[in-house]
């Protein structure tokens, strides 16, 4: 049996529907977890769990919850473990970025990006906490960022919140210690997905309006990142998968760099 062999194991993903979340849903699913996906949209998150299902033959279910409303997540995550018969795994992955000089962040993106980057991993860990502690095992990995480490320039908010969710993988990781419950932050740089294309036209702006999205895309993320290459989702999500076996049992309560060497200087 590989060490990766996660069978018979549940494993719950938020913003599981596109990019990095979609990834580690098909690796945990590939690794042999069935998967239930948290996002926005619930027809996409359902799309999202039928094309992992139809490539691993896994049970994957989609589900509408936004991860600011606690109560919801609660009550979705006892459905979950009602339906699949417990959870295993959680991958607190949901996240977005907004991008403007601090002087002129606006209040209501603060809060936007904060409430879903920070807010929410503390609401799905909480939620899924009991369902770990029931199984006395339980595998929690928080999609931190580089900029969980280092900070970059015009990205307030996601600096703050991400740094924040290393604070909270490590508060929750001592707690979880006696548990059998891991907790880790992966901290990725410069992933390919909606999330950089997305900050292409105000990073333009940001450089003063004279570079293209493409240069400002590469000034951005590929300057700082020694590697000058993209990551690829599948790769993080194989790292999640990886923590998420019994071999990763005594990684806990660390963040765990997957950057092209960006943090290393
Ligand atoms: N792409 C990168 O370079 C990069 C680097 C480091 C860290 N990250 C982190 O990885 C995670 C995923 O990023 P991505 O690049 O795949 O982004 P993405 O924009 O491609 O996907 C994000 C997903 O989260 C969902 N989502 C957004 N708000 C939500 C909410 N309130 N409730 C539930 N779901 C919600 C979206 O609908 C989407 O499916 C984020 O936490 C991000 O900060 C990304």
């Amino acid at each position: 049996m590989s060490f990766l062999d996660l069978s018979g194991r549940t494993s719950v993903v938020t913003g599981g529907s596109r990019g990095i979340g979609a990834a580690a849903a098909m690796e945990l699913a590939r690794a042999g977890s069935a998967i239930a996906i948290f996002d926005l949209d619930g027809d996409e998150a359902s799309h999202a769990a039928a094309a992992i299902e139809r490539e691993t033959g896994r049970k994957a279910r989609g589900y509408a919850v936004d991860v600011r409303k606690s109560v919801l997540l609660a009550g979705m995550c006892d459905a979950v473990a009602q339906d699949f018969g417990g959870i295993d795994h959680l991958v607190n992955n949901a996240g977005v970025q907004f991008v403007a000089p601090v002087a002129d962040f606006p209040d209501d993106k603060w809060e936007f990006v904060t409430s879903i980057n920070l807010d929410g991993v503390f609401y799905a860990t909480k939620a899924v906490w009991p369902h770990m502690v029931a199984r006395k095992r339980g595998r929690i990995v928080n999609i931190a960022s580089v900029h969980g480490l280092v900070a970059s320039p015009y990205k307030p908010a996601y600096v703050a919140a991400k740094h924040g969710v290393i604070g909270l993988t490590r508060a929750s990781a001592l707690e979880g210690a006696e548990l059998g419950i891991t907790v880790n932050a992966v901290c990725p740089g410069a992933v390919m997905t909606d999330l950089i294309r997305g900050q292409a036209a105000q990073l333009v702006q940001s450089y003063g309006g004279k570079l293209t999205e493409d240069e400002a895309l590469a000034r951005a993320f590929l300057e700082a990142m020694p590697t000058k290459t993209f990551i690829d989702p599948q790769e993080v999500g194989q790292l999640c998968a990886y923590l998420c076996t019994d071999a990763a049992r005594s990684i806990t309560g660390t963040p765990i760099a997957i950057d092209g060497g960006w943090s290393a200087h």
